[in-house]
This record gives structure tokens, C-alpha cells and sequence, in this order.
């Protein structure tokens, strides 16, 4: 008899242990407090979306991430956050010209990627939305994206079996209410922080440039920066950098926002972070190739009557300068955070 209850006792042992690596308690997945402390990292500006009101914790963390990939945020519970954003082309999408999103329906814009988004004061590529807590009402509601509401959410994660526990972890109490979720997710997003490329260790004096990556930044400084603006590379301005409109697209831009014939064709100007992982390239994903890219601001493709007069002062780049600044650029990857755990899809095990 005594040998059965210890034979019971060590299976119920070895069940636990068992249970332990295929529940969520996958130290890979798990988030600790030392995870999700911020810092403003060194040389950055004040962020502009400060988590005061939103105090970041690992469960509020955590409820943020089993929201941004769960599909249940679109009406046919097909579409998350996560599919449209991946995390290995620094949550933008490779490959999609323009986004997918619900019943295969296709967008009329570009994916971004998400990176240092706490530092934006607007987002879209129009600045249609200018407070990051909000943004994902944007996605949620737009019949080409997940084509849901808020309330419709709120409803399938009231009847979900997994997410109550979340709320209770993370508020206290069973509630489920659209701030909760708005809160939740933002806290996810905005620790999306990309700090840790050869170019920062270079700026931190930690990793030396070739002599052709020192020679890109140069030129870079000189023709790029100004709009692209260190160290977040961009200035969260709009402007016009001399793309033709797409005729079928219709897409006039910042007009959209603001009514104002002036910003017609203006669009923000994008992060290069990560750029090597984020194309395709532009508002409407038209340029596949970083070469592409020099090839158009280093040529005359570019002098539209609305080219900013920046653009305009370029001037032609021969090869070696394209090269350059192509081999710069690509110093702005950074693999901690495109393998960044802490991102992942928990339910891809
Ligand atoms: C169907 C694909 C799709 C889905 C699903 C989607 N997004 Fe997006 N996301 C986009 C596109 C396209 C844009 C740019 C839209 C524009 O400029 O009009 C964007 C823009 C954004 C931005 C602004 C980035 C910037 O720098 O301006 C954020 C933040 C964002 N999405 C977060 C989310 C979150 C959170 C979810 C889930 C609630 C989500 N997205 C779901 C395609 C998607
Ligand atoms: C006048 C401001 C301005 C200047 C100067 C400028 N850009 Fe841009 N850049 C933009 C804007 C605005 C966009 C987005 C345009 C769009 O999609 O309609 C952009 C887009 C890009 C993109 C695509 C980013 C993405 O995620 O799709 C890259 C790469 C880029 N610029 C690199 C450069 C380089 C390299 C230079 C210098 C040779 C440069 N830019 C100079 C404003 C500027």
C-alpha cells in the first residue's frame, strides 16, 4: 500500500514538472518585473507617451501580448494585431506590398513597422491618430483591417474562458472594458524599443564603422538627416519626398487628416531603423530594394512640382555613394529586438 501512494506521489512529481514546460510557464515566455522596467536609453529625448497613467507591470504586459496575437480582435476571429505586424521585419510586414487584413481583403496602404513608437506624437503615414493608447481602434474598426468593434471585442472576451484570469492579474477584478484593453495593449507595443544596433554601439563608442559605414553616416548627415533625424531617424514630420502619386491608390496623404490642400501627398517621414528588415518600401510599398530607393532620391525621379525642397538638394549619388549609405543603413538592424523573447507569439510553441 505504502508503495503505491509513493509511486502516485512521484508520477504526480514528474506530471507537474511535465505540465510546467507546456503551460505558459515557458521561461521563454515568461515576463519578470526586471523585463519590462523602462528606461529612456541614452541619447533618446524624452518620450512623448509617458507610462505614468498606464504603470507598467508583467501581467499588464502580458495581457497586451495575448491581445496583439489573438485573432478574436477581428469580427470573423481570423486577423490579429500580430499577423499583420511580424516581429522578425520589425513588426511591419515583409513581402505585402499593400496590408492584408479580413476576408483577404487588401489595404491601401504600406505596414509599418513598430518600433519607438513612444516617441511619436502622431501615427499612421497621414497622422490620422495622434494618441498611441487610442491607435488600435484604428485597425480594429477599419473594414479592411479586422472590421470589428470595441464593443465586439469586449463581448467575445467576457465569453473567453482565458482572459478573465488576465483581467483579475492585471486590475484586480473581473472587468473587462475597452480602456482595460486599450491600456493592455499599449503597454505592449510601446515597449517595443529598438536601441541596441551596430550604430548605436557606434555611437556609444562601443563598436568602431568601416570606413565605407563611416563614409555612408557622413553622407547620410549631409542629405538624409534632416528629415530622418537622429537618433529615432525621423523628425515625426510630414513631408513630400517626390514620389509620384499612384493613380489607381488615390491616396492623397496628409490632405486626408487635415482638409488642407497644402499637406496633399505629405506623408510622415518613417523610421530607417530596422530598414533592412522592413521592406517593401514607402506608403504604398513601391520600392522592394534599399537599392531602389538610392537609385530614386539620387536621381531627377524624384522633381515633382511638390518635392520638398530638401529632396530637391540631394543632388545626383554615384555608385559608391549609394553603396555607402546603403552599408550605413544597414548598421540601423538590430537583432536583439527582432529575436527580442519578450515579443514572441506565446501561442507558437
Ligand atoms: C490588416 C493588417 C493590420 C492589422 C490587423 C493591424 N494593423 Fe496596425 N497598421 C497596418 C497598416 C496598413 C498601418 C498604416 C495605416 C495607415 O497609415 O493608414 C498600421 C499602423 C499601425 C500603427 C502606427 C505605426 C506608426 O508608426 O504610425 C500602430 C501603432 C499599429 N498599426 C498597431 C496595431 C495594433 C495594436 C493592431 C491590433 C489591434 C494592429 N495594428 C492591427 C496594418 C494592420
Ligand atoms: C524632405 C524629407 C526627406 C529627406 C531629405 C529624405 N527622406 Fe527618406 N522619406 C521621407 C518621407 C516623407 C518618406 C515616406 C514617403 C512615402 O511613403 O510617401 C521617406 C521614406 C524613406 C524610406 C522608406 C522607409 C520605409 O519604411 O518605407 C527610406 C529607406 C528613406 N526614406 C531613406 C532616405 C535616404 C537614404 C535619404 C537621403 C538620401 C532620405 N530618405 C532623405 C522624407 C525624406
Amino acid at each position: 500500500m505504502k508503495n503505491k501512494s509513493n509511486f502516485l506521489f512521484i508520477l504526480l512529481i514528474i506530471c507537474s514538472v511535465f505540465l510546467s514546460f507546456v503551460n505558459d510557464d515557458n521561461p521563454y515566455f515568461s515576463i519578470s518585473k526586471k523585463d519590462i522596467k523602462f528606461v529612456n536609453p541614452k541619447g533618446f529625448p524624452e518620450p512623448l507617451y509617458s507610462f505614468k497613467n498606464n504603470k507598467l507591470t508583467p501581467d499588464g504586459f502580458l495581457l497586451g501580448r495575448e491581445l496583439f496575437y489573438d485573432e478574436i480582435l477581428s469580427k470573423d476571429n481570423t486577423v490579429s494585431c500580430g499577423s499583420c505586424h511580424q516581429r522578425f521585419a520589425a513588426f511591419s510586414h515583409i513581402d505585402h506590398t499593400l496590408s492584408h487584413g479580413i476576408y483577404g481583403r487588401i489595404g491601401n496602404r504600406n505596414i509599418p513597422s513598430l518600433q519607438n513608437l513612444i516617441w511619436n506624437n502622431s501615427f499612421m503615414w497621414d497622422g490620422g491618430i495622434t494618441n498611441l493608447e487610442i491607435q488600435p481602434l484604428g485597425p480594429i474598426s477599419n473594414h479592411l483591417e479586422m472590421d470589428e468593434t470595441i464593443e465586439g471585442i469586449i463581448l467575445k472576451l467576457n465569453k473567453s474562458p482565458n482572459y478573465k484570469p488576465l483581467f483579475v492579474k492585471t486590475f484586480g477584478d473581473t472587468i473587462i472594458n475597452s480602456e482595460r484593453v486599450l491600456k493592455a495593449l499599449t503597454q505592449f507595443v510601446g515597449l517595443m524599443i529598438s536601441n541596441k544596433s551596430k550604430y548605436d554601439k557606434y555611437i556609444a563608442g562601443k563598436e568602431k564603422f568601416t570606413p565605407e559605414e563611416e563614409h555612408g553616416l557622413q553622407l547620410f548627415r549631409a542629405k538624409c538627416a534632416s528629415c530622418h533625424t537622429e537618433p529615432l531617424f525621423t523628425n515625426n514630420s510630414f513631408k513630400n519626398n517626390g514620389l509620384i502619386p499612384d493613380s489607381t491608390l488615390k491616396d492623397i496623404g496628409r490632405e486626408k487628416v487635415t482638409s488642407n490642400s497644402a499637406d496633399k501627398y505629405l506623408y510622415k517621414v518613417p523610421t530607417l531603423r530596422n530598414i533592412e528588415m522592413t521592406y517593401p518600401y514607402m506608403h504604398d510599398g513601391r520600392f522592394r530594394k534599399l537599392k531602389d530607393i538610392l537609385n530614386f532620391y539620387g536621381s531627377n525621379e524624384n522633381h515633382t512640382s511638390l518635392t520638398d525642397p530638401l529632396v530637391n538638394k540631394i543632388g545626383p549619388l554615384d555608385f559608391t555613394e549609394k553603396k555607402d549609405i546603403i552599408l550605413f543603413l544597414l548598421t540601423l538592424t538590430d537583432k536583439e529586438f527582432l529575436f527580442d523573447r519578450r515579443f514572441a507569439d506565446p501561442n507558437v510553441k
